[in-house]
């Protein structure tokens, strides 16, 4: 979908008329749109300004080539023809940055001691920053397709051998053709899903 298609609100281009995409125009996306959108995802918040993820945009042939044998059968063809696939990855050391990022307090300490602590808040974390990317992709014109059906380790040995990066989700990014998508799927009403408490 095209962002100059949309007539709607802003609530219409990120939620309403917003759509998990299959199937993708030949339309590239150029590198400069990467990192305007890197520089949208960045201002979202993580605790203690931690920012644990890292992405990591495939695009060339060669590297789709190697994403390849990580993908399920069902993701295999959508993501071979997206433009671009960003794989949503955590580093493991993120606290590494806590003395750039956090500057007024030992953050660092608190996740050295706890390895625990420190692999639930890379993946909390770059768990929600792979969501900053969607609604950002969306918010300057692209479409997004996230898929969690992928073999991480596989994913990890092909990219981040010997790293502490692992990856999270995969999002597929370009211009999406909605004569692939799938009907409207329900979504639970506030009485199912909330409370006020
Ligand atoms: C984290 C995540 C993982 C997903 N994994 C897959 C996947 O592996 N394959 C797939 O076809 N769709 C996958 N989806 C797409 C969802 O099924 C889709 O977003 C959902 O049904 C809502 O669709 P809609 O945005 O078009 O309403 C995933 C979505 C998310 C957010």
């Amino acid at each position: 979908m095209l962002m100059d298609q949309n007539t709607g609100g802003i609530e219409d281009l990120l939620f309403n008329k917003a759509r998990t995409f299959n199937k993708w125009h030949e339309r590239t996306v150029s590198d400069a749109q990467l990192h305007a959108l890197y520089e949208l995802v960045k201002m979202g918040p993580t605790s203690g300004n931690c920012l644990p993820a890292r992405f990591y945009f495939v695009k060339s042939k060669e590297a789709k080539d190697r994403l390849a044998p990580a993908l399920s059968r069902g993701n295999l063809e959508k993501t071979m023809t997206a433009p671009v696939t960003a794989i949503v990855a955590y580093d493991s050391e993120f606290y590494e940055k806590l003395p750039q990022l956090f500057p007024h307090a030992d953050a660092r300490s608190w996740f050295t001691s706890s390895p625990s602590l420190a692999e639930e808040t890379a993946f909390r974390n770059s768990s929600l920053q792979g969501a900053y990317l969607i609604l950002a992709a969306r918010l300057i014109g692209l479409d997004a397709g996230p898929m969690s059906g992928f073999k991480s380790d596989v994913v990890d040995a092909a990219f981040f051998a010997d790293t502490p990066i692992k990856s999270n989700f995969l999002v597929n990014l370009g211009y999406g053709d909605p004569s692939g998508n799938f009907d409207r799927l329900p979504r639970l009403a506030f009485e199912e899903a909330a409370a006020i408490l």
